[in-house]
């Protein structure tokens, strides 16, 4: 849910020329070799080159090394609230006096922000000891220490400001319009939406930065705790704008009773004992909640919402502009991101697709970000990837062949679920299929345009359909806690329409003449057709369709699409659906 007064992430370029619309930020930061920077520069593909799989066979880095590295580096890193005229030559020279920088970027979102990476952990106290708490006129400020500082300039009219500012937000609707009508095949259409609305590497680094931040108030309670983030901002799925989901690991505070002594005893912590898991889980959110409100620096509206079946806090960072989600004891959401990792970077027609459907459904008010009997993205990823599974040969394997793939490193079992899959991805054999993305997305809508789901279940464990255990619309079986139904909240009307869409949008793009008809007219044609809103009485519209002669069809079409309904295209700034965790 979007809250007012939080701006959006604004990339500044720094006294630079305007990129190009592929090249990604990346680029310009100044990285030691061995980073996460410098492995990403090194997958970087360029725009609109056929995309069928395996091409990279640069050895892929595990979730959890991507993850201990990224959080690494964040802790080396700091925020800084900059004055609006700054120097940034100036800038780098007063922070350097800490030690040397490895990267740093701006951007805006309601003021100008900097965000720091030292090379050396130290340099960030010895900054933090440079630093004062302000003195206020008419306020007290509450004396606490974070790495999200402000600077400000001893003298106020001496700064000339060369930082200009980029957008880094994903393109306006009228502009995302243009590009894919432009483009040169559907394929084309799919991976220019996927380079623009895909994290950028600056706001990947900000949300790690923003958890490293959250972990730093954590650790007053929980000295060893972790804030990992999961969900679509680490499981290469995320868009621009998608919501910030945290899990408070106190695995490490947990543990500590294991470490071996010597003697013949053992000590024990003494604690307060409660009846469930669930009680602790609320009693510690509810603590670190007011712990936010209260003392945590730019984090603004938070909710403790602890009798959600998954307990939760959520808050907004003021500063990253970031729609946070904190929870702990929901290890098994982290698994699941790390399968999606694996999914969405094995093969690179993936991340294009599920990017493709993710808008399609948006565009469509399919998804939402108010909780409700819809689709979730989490769900339309789900079914992208079961989809990719049912093609022959396969271009996604099963999770069960996943696991078979497993070594005793992979080994996992959490709360009694089997969580065992393989994580190295470099052992996963590529698949042989070819198909063009314009195809699977055509088929994709085929597929499920005609799916039998008053009967059948969608499973990627086995990547078959299975009869439906239980009536609900629509069964997507949870991957680990196999019993249940990630998909329950879906009402039959939500899962109708989806299909009535699916149906539409598998027939608009087979009109092959309406896209030779459209590049000429200049109308949206391809992927840019079907995300348009919907034709009025859709129904029969879809009913009469076969009836008309394939001439008649075009020309109606082509005449809805004149009318202006482009400003309404797709939702771009992609906000919150609510975890309804099953
Ligand atoms: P967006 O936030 O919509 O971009 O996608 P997301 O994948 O981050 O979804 P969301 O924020 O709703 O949920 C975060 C993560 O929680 C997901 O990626 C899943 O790992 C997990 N999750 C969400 N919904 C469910 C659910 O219904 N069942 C289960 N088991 N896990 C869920
Ligand atoms: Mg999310």
């Amino acid at each position: 849910m979007a809250v007012p007064g939080v701006g959006l992430l604004t990339r500044l370029h720094l006294c630079a020329q305007r990129r190009t619309r592929v090249q990604r930020p990346i680029l310009r930061l100044l990285s030691c070799p061995g980073t996460v920077a410098e492995d990403l520069r090194r997958d970087e593909q360029p725009s609109g080159s056929v995309e069928t799989g395996f091409e990279d066979k640069i050895p892929r880095k595990r979730f959890s090394e991507m993850q201990n590295e990224r959080r690494e580096q964040a802790q080396r890193t700091v925020l800084i609230r900059c004055p609006e005229k700054i120097s940034e030559k100036k800038f780098l020279k007063y922070l350097s006096q800490h030690g040397p920088i490895n990267n740093h970027f701006f951007y805006e979102s309601f003021g100008l922000y900097a965000v720091v990476e030292f090379c050396r952990k130290e340099s960030v106290g010895s900054l933090q000891n440079g630093t004062r708490t302000p003195s206020m006129a008419m306020e007290t400020a509450i004396p606490f220490r974070s790495r999200f500082l402000s600077l400000k300039l001893k003298n106020q009219t001496s700064e000339q400001s060369c930082i200009q500012s980029s957008d880094q937000l994903p393109p306006s609707n009228r502009k995302l319009f243009e590009i894919l009508c432009y483009a040169e095949s559907i394929d084309d259409q799919l991976n220019t939406l996927l380079k623009e609305f895909q994290l950028t590497e600056e706001n990947t680094k900000l949300r790690y930065l923003t958890c490293s931040l959250i972990e730093d108030i954590a650790a007053a309670y929980f000295p060893d705790c972790v804030v990992r983030p999961f969900g679509s901002s680490v499981n290469t799925f995320g868009k621009l704008g998608c919501d910030l989901d945290m899990f408070l690991d106190l695995d490490e505070t947990r543990n500590l009773s294991t470490h071996k002594t010597s003697g013949n005893f053992l000590t024990e912590f003494q604690v307060k004992n409660v009846p469930s898991e669930r009680i602790a889980t609320q009693k510690i959110l509810s603590v670190i909640g007011e712990c936010l409100d209260h003392f945590g620096p730019g984090c603004v509206g938070v909710q403790k919402i602890l009798n959600a079946r998954c307990p939760l806090v959520r808050f907004s960072h003021q500063a990253s502009g970031f729609q946070c989600d904190l929870t702990t004891n929901n290890r098994i959401a982290l698994t699941s991101s790390e399968l999606l990792y694996i999914y969405g970077t094995l093969d690179s027609r993936v991340r294009a697709l599920v990017f493709g459907i993710r808008c399609w459904a948006r565009a469509h008010s399919l998804t939402s970000s108010i909780p409700g009997a819809w689709i979730t993205n989490f769900s339309l990823t789900m079914m992208v990837i079961f989809f990719l599974q049912r093609r022959s040969p396969p271009i996604l394997p099963t999770l069960d062949s996943l696991k078979t793939l497993a070594d005793a490193e992979d080994k996992c079992i959490i709360e009694g679920n089997n969580c065992t899959f393989v994580r190295d991805l470099n052992r996963i054999k590529p698949s042989g299929n070819t198909e063009t993305l314009e195809l699977l997305l055509k088929e994709f809508f085929e597929y499920f345009g005609n799916f039998a789901f008053n009967k059948n279940s969608i499973n990627i464990r086995q990547g078959r359909e299975q009869n439906k255990p239980d009536s609900s619309p629509l069964y997507i079986q949870n991957p680990f806690e196999t019993s249940l139904n990630i998909s329950k909240n879906v009402s039959q009307s939500q899962l109708q329409k989806f299909v009535d869409l699916a149906q539409e949008s598998a027939w608009v793009l087979q009109q092959k003449d309406t896209d030779r008809l459209s590049v000429s007219n200049n109308q949206p044609w391809g992927l840019a057709a079907i995300l348009l809103p919907t034709v009025p009485n859709r129904r029969s519209f879809t009913k009469k369709k076969r009836k008309r002669s394939a001439n008649e069809s075009v020309r109606n079409l082509l005449e809805s699409l004149k009318s202006n309904r482009t400003a309404n295209f797709t939702e771009t700034n992609e906000k919150r659906t609510v975890s309804t965790q099953t």
